[in-house]
């Protein structure tokens, strides 16, 4: 077994790193050269737990090559993975396919002999269609399946969610494709996990149908939390309540600033125009958009407020800027709205992430990036946690207290107890536990 994986981004290099390790022989292919040669030394472009040890292992035994030559790669595969960039088109919220589109054609032009064409990028429902459409006006002769097979996996959580998933979903009606990728997943029968054979269509719809499900449940409990601070209630107590009940489930129910990252906002936001297209708008989910993008600068008000309604001339110092902890990914963060808005109202911020201060630099002008959690607040009257990072869940509140102007504290992830920063002498606003 062959795999030619396109496109060396998140989802391209996990997978590709992760199939190699199931014993599969993995070609990584992508356009940018430095990034695979970069690669070829060992340098992994992203922040990832594990994912370097992966591919050195995988590399050292063999089964991992990375190279530019498209060509060859899809020449001796057996499955090819599509695995390229979906961003948001601008100007109209759909998801932009020209990079799957133009990989489908020089796939078409490379193949030889039977092979699956598999779109692992999220893909609107109907692309699996237009790229077997695309294969075959460019190779009539090709002999070809396409399937689609999407990831579940998180970021910072990328490999065990790809080793140990909760399920795998393959979109194909066709036995001989569904043979070779059964073939692919062997390792996961063995651990029984659940591979769900459908469509094409309902496969690219699920993926859609997931994530926008997880980004409504994140933004229920937002609205709940807010409404919790109104009513003198503690929104933690009522997810474990509400979360209990195994037809709700727990996760995925934590408050915070609102969603981020490279998928939730892009895909709500894809889902809602094919609905739209389609004349079955999802109005529930233009709601979570709307109310999500409000979110994230709602929060910026949250910590003027705390700062007695303005920071004119104020520092603010800005703990974690990443979408979410373990990740150096900086796409659609929170800190992205909220850092801004900060700087409009006459803050000064200081910030500090461990992961993602060398992306900030470019994405957050004007901010002084500091080394570490105290040198950021030192000098400052307010601080506040927007990335729950480990390193800031058991801060010195002492040497804290000590280094700022004012003891005030806005923890946007509720990782400290209210009882304990008062006691400790803080003014402490958090998400959702209403005193
Ligand atoms: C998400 C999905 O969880 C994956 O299953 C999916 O494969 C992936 O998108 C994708 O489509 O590629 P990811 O974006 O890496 O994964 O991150 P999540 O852990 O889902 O977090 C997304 C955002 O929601 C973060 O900003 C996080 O802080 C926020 N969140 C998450 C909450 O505010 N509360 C929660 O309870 C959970």
């Amino acid at each position: 077994m062959r795999i030619a994986m396109i496109g060396t981004g998140y989802v391209g290099l996990v997978s590709g790193a992760c199939f190699s390790e199931f014993g599969i022989d993995v070609v990584c292919v992508d356009k940018d050269e430095v990034k695979i040669s970069r690669l070829d030394r060992g340098e992994i472009p992203i922040f990832e737990p594990g994912l370097d040890d992966l591919v050195a292992n995988n590399v050292r035994a063999g089964r991992l090559t990375f190279t530019t030559d498209l060509k060859s790669a899809v020449k001796d595969a057996d499955a090819v993975f599509i695995a390229v960039g979906t961003p948001t088109r601008r100007g109209d919220g759909h998801a932009d396919l020209s990079y799957v589109y133009g990989a489908a054609k020089e796939i078409a032009e490379a193949m030889d002999g039977y092979t699956v064409v598999v779109t692992k990028s999220t893909v609107p429902v109907g692309t699996g269609r237009e790229v077997a459409k695309i294969i075959r006006e460019t190779r009539p002769d090709a002999d070809f399946d396409v399937c689609s097979n999407p990831e579940f996996l998180r970021e910072g959580a990328a490999i065990s969610d790809f080793m140990r998933p909760d399920r795998v979903v393959i979109g194909t009606e066709s036995e001989r494709a569904q043979e070779v990728m059964r073939a692919i997943y062997r390792p996961l029968y063995l651990i029984e996990t659940p591979i769900v054979f459908t469509t094409l269509q309902t496969s690219e719809l699920i993926k859609y149908a997931a994530n926008t499900f997880l980004a409504t449940k994140i933004t229920f409990i937002n609205e709940v939390a807010d409404l919790c601070e109104q009513v003198g209630a503690d929104v933690h107590d009522v997810a474990r309540g509400i979360g209990l009940d195994g037809r709700i489930g727990r996760k995925f129910l934590h408050p915070g600033p609102g969603y981020g990252g490279s998928c939730f906002p892009k895909d709500t936001l894809a889902l809602v125009k094919t609905a739209q297209d389609y004349k079955a708008p999802l109005r529930i989910i233009e709601t979570v958009v709307d109310i999500n993008d409000k979110r994230k600068k709602q929060m910026a008000e949250k910590i003027i407020s705390a700062c007695g309604g303005s920071v004119s001339g104020k520092t603010v110092a800005v703990l974690g800027l990443t979408f979410k902890p373990n990740t150096d990914d900086m796409r659609d963060s929170p800190s992205l709205d909220i850092v801004p808005a900060l700087q409009a109202a006459g803050a000064k911020v200081k910030a500090y992430d461990p992961e993602g201060m060398r992306e900030a630099r470019e994405m957050l002008p004007d901010v002084e990036m500091c080394e570490s959690a105290y040198d950021t607040m030192d000098g400052a009257d307010a601080v506040s946690i927007v990335t729950e990072w480990n390193e800031f869940r058991a801060l010195d509140l002492e040497r804290a207290k000590k280094l700022m102007k004012q003891p005030v504290m806005v923890d946007l992830r509720n990782v400290y107890n209210p009882e304990d920063m008062r006691k400790a002498g803080f003014e402490y606003v958090c998400v959702g536990r209403g005193t």
